[in-house]
């Protein structure tokens, strides 16, 4: 059975940075996403808060939302036969340390920080996450 999913996904500032923009894309197409909707933009900080407020407790969340609002993004949405675990599967680890061979974290993650791309956890918080970015 056919489970066609949303998730959204997060060029981080890191991989803009570098140009790695159509590299990454180009990853997501070869395994079958559709890019429904993107664009790039730069966020204040008081926005990227609002996006992981689930990570408002965490030591790293300064850092992490500072990191977020530092530079431009591209904001994704993509569509595929269950693409909030493929998405996370392509991604690879959090830590690009710990990522596998063929993952986008892999190739072009620096750091836990720095790790090139955000990708929802779950179908309920892709829909919160796409809303976010993509209100119209
Ligand atoms: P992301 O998938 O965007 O979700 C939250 C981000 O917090 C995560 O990727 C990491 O880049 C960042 N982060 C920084 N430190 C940690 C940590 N110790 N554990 C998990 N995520 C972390």
């Amino acid at each position: 059975m056919n489970n066609i999913q949303k998730t959204l996904s997060i060029i981080k500032p890191d991989a803009v940075e570098r140009n790695l923009e159509n590299e990454i894309k180009e990853m997501f197409l070869k395994k079958g996403f559709h890019i429904l909707r993107e664009k790039k933009i730069h966020i204040e900080k008081s926005e990227a808060e609002k996006f992981y407020k689930v990570h408002e407790t965490k030591p790293f969340y300064n850092d992490l939302c500072s990191y977020l609002s530092s530079g431009p993004i591209v904001v994704m949405i993509l569509q595929k036969d269950n693409a909030v675990l493929a998405n996370r599967n392509l991604m690879g680890a959090t830590n690009p340390k710990d990522a596998l061979d063929g993952t986008i974290r892999k190739k072009y993650g620096i750091s836990i920080d720095k790790n090139s791309v955000h990708g929802s956890d779950s179908p309920e918080n892709a829909q919160i996450e796409i809303d976010f970015f993509f209100k119209d």
